[in-house]
């Protein structure tokens, strides 16, 4: 039985002094039957790890894959791996924004799995993409090549469909379960847990956490209020 887990992507929002606030509220809680992780802004990790109850866990949005050097504005693995347990590698803001591409995913997932920081790889078909009918093979090719000499059991998969991210239109249940099926064909793993995100909010957790390969959620805009976090961690 894979056990769930509800991941928090603050994306570039809270300050230091607001993520110990949200750590603050949330410590309060026990009755979570799911894992927790926060992913936090970079420069709130170190506060974070310190405020937050240890039951929960601590994630970054991102990392670069090499060790060390010459790269200004980058940040390590061995920076920030006395507080993460999680980072988030290959959202589809950073392939879209930053152009980041599958190799780069691939090289960033590499990098974390050799500091014992768990990424969570994030895949998922552009609007476009699915009304052109071409999800499977997008989802095919984005798994092949950010995963490719990859252990799949040591990491976390997210599906995020891009037209649902941010854009309160989820993915249905059933729509979300058939690519999260074809997600667990392609990489061949039942230990593997495989995330959804997109429009995310307490009241269609559930109904989306209740499929048979969905595992948890990679929740954004309804992870900044605590409240509303909560809610869906209570029903996953
Ligand atoms: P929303 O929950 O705001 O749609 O964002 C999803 C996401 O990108 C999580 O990584």
């Amino acid at each position: 039985m894979r056990k769930k887990i509800v991941v928090a992507n603050w994306k570039m929002n809270k300050t230091v002094h607001e993520a110990v606030s949200f750590a603050n509220e949330i410590n309060k809680y026990q009755d979570f039957r799911c894992d927790v992780a926060l992913c936090a802004p970079f420069v709130a990790l170190s506060e974070l790890r310190n405020v937050l109850d240890k039951r929960f866990h601590v994630g970054a949005q991102n990392i670069y894959f090499e060790e060390a050097g010459a790269y200004t504005g980058e940040i390590s693995a061995t920076m920030i791996k006395k507080f993460c347990r999680f980072v988030i590698v290959g959202h589809s803001e950073r392939r879209q924004i930053f152009k980041e591409d599958d190799q780069v995913v691939n090289k960033k997932a590499k990098i974390a799995l050799k500091h014992g920081i768990t990424p969570i790889v994030c895949i998922g078909e552009t609007l476009q993409e699915r009304e052109s009918g071409k999800t499977s093979e997008v989802v095919q090719r984005q798994i092949l090549e950010s995963l490719k000499d990859i252990d799949v059991t040591q990491i976390i998969m997210a599906y995020e469909p891009v037209w649902a991210i941010g854009t309160g239109r989820n993915a249905t249940p059933e729509q979300a379960e058939e690519i999260h099926a074809l997600i667990r064909r392609l990489i061949g793993s039942e230990k593997t847990r495989i995330l959804y995100g997109g429009s995310v909010k307490p009241e269609n957790a559930k109904g989306l956490m209740q499929q048979k390969n969905i595992d948890g959620a990679l929740v954004g805009g309804a992870s900044l209020d605590v409240k509303s976090f909560i809610g869906i961690c209570q029903n996953a």
